[in-house]
């Protein structure tokens, strides 16, 4: 069976990264969780008060980040190093997630981490999960989903795995952060998220994780 690039796309908390991780797990892929690098590029702008809008202090940050992922046995999949620092803990939080579109849609964060993102890439063999991935990181990829959900049930499941890591949001503040996102991931002039022509539409609204996850490997099993 051929290595092949499957790209995931689609709005915030449709399942992208949890079916992106299991799809991988089965194919003996790499999972590149993309989200995870603008959210760590927006936990340093945090922590160094960088300023958005000044495009020079940016350039400098950016030369002082690196991003790198290490496979995590015992969980199954790979976490994110900030510089050297596992950096799970902090970029999954409220304060990161509600500064983390704002950032991401700063053309030279794009340009820096989608030259990252292909590097990655490279030898194939990877499901990369995230905004752009279809059609622009990787338009020929061999396999591109654009994932789609309602609002309450996506908001109900970012609340449950907010949870799971002891942050109690309400519902409303998470569906507000939710549509702010969406918005603003889907308006931003540099590639905006979008559907691409050739991917195939999951919504997840009504499906297990298990049947998502089965789609997707049905869909894979044919291209490889
Ligand atoms: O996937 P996740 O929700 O963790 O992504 C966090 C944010 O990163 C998104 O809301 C979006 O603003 C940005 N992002 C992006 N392009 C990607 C992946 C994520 O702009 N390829």
């Amino acid at each position: 069976m051929r290595k092949i690039i499957i790209a995931i796309d689609g709005f915030s908390a449709c399942g992208k990264s949890s079916t992106a991780k299991m799809v991988a797990n089965k194919l003996g892929f790499n999972y590149i969780d993309s989200g995870a690098m603008y959210r760590a590029v927006t936990y340093y702008f945090i922590e160094h008060y960088i300023n958005p809008s000044n495009p020079k202090e940016v350039e400098k940050a950016l030369d002082k980040i690196d991003i790198s992922f290490i496979f995590n046995e015992k969980l199954g999949f790979s976490e994110t190093y900030l510089n050297g620092s596992n950096v799970e803990g902090h970029i999954r939080k409220m304060e990161v997630t509600q500064r983390v579109s704002e950032i991401s849609a700063l053309p030279v964060v794009r340009r820096r981490l989608v030259d990252q993102q292909r590097k990655l890439g490279k030898k194939r063999g990877i499901v990369m999960d995230g905004r752009d991935i279809g059609t622009n990181v990787f338009p020929d990829a061999e396999l591109k989903i654009f994932m789609v959900a309602d609002l309450t049930v996506r908001a109900g499941r970012r609340q449950k795995e907010l949870l799971e890591k002891d942050q109690l949001v309400g519902l409303p503040e998470i569906k507000e952060n939710l549509k702010k996102r969406d918005k603003i991931d889907s308006e931003r002039e540099e590639n905006p998220l979008r559907k691409a022509k050739d991917a195939y539409e999951i919504d997840s609204s009504y499906l297990t994780l298990e049947e998502q996850v089965e789609k997707v490997l049905q869909l894979a099993t044919e291209k490889m």
